[in-house]
């Protein structure tokens, strides 16, 4: 038995996820679809007996909505929920709002695969004539952070990781060697680059890897926080269901 379990999953479909346009920082809600996806996850944790005593979520509305529709489900709605920016999505910079099958028609399916996941090539920066700009810079939340001179206009997988890690081993790590059960409801690449860390997954294996909206994944970590043989990455979803998934979001980057 593993002495450390901990529970994560990608917020459930965004209107802009259906629309297939970027969204990083933009505070997309969730879908119809995606707020289903949501209370799937809370249905199929719940059958699977998981309770959790703490629970940490990013800014943006379609992960902090995934989890509280996950926490109803498990009759959980009033545990702990930090909420940082530190796990917030991707910042895609100049990309943002930009429809993705219609950037790969303009500048190739390789270009929009390296922007989305490639580990350290960043999308181009969100100049300040940005239509989505301003919502972003000035929302209110990040008032307690990122710090204005930290403030991204663009992330790569790397700088991602590199804003997310200090949360995961500052904050996260000491709650799971506490004991605590953890869930957290994030987004596709702020988890990316969690699962490249806990995995050691080299630079080019990262590029593969694709997380579905509203699955749940469990690590079973040891005493030293590493995985246990087949304890990573384990989804609550059957095998085939979860690899359609994923492929439907490397799909998403596709020209027609
Ligand atoms: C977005 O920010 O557009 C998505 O939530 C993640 O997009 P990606 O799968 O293209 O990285």
């Amino acid at each position: 038995m593993a002495p450390y379990k901990i529970v994560m999953v990608r917020h459930g479909e965004s209107e802009w996820n259906q629309k297939n346009l970027f969204c990083g920082w933009y505070d997309a809600k969730l879908s119809d679809k995606g707020k289903q996806e949501a209370c799937n996850a809370g249905k199929a944790l719940k059958d699977a007996g998981y309770k959790f005593d703490l629970a940490y979520t990013s800014m943006l509305t379609r992960a902090q909505d995934t989890l509280q529709a996950i926490l109803k489900v498990l009759g959980q709605a009033n545990i702990p929920v930090e909420k940082t920016w530190r796990l917030n999505e991707r910042h895609y910079g100049a990309l943002t709002g930009l429809n993705k099958t219609e950037t790969a028609e303009k500048y190739g399916e390789e270009q929009v695969t390296i922007w989305r996941r490639s580990f350290d090539v960043p999308p181009p920066p969100m100049e300040t004539d940005h239509p989505h700009y301003k919502a972003i810079v000035c929302d209110p939340r990040y008032k307690k952070g990122p710090p204005p001179d930290q403030f991204p206009m663009f992330e790569s997988l790397k700088l991602t990781i590199d804003r997310t890690l200090p949360f995961w081993n500052d904050t996260i790590v000491p709650q799971i060697k506490a004991g605590k059960r953890i869930l957290i409801a994030a987004h596709g690449n702020s988890l990316r680059g969690i699962v490249k860390h806990l995995d050691q997954m080299d630079n080019e294996k990262i590029m593969g890897l694709n997380l579905p909206t509203g699955i749940p994944f469990v690590y079973c970590l040891n005493e030293m926080l590493k995985p246990t043989p087949g304890g990573s990455l384990q989804f609550l979803g059957d095998a085939e269901t979860v690899k359609k998934a994923m492929e439907a979001v490397a799909n998403q980057g596709k020209a027609k």
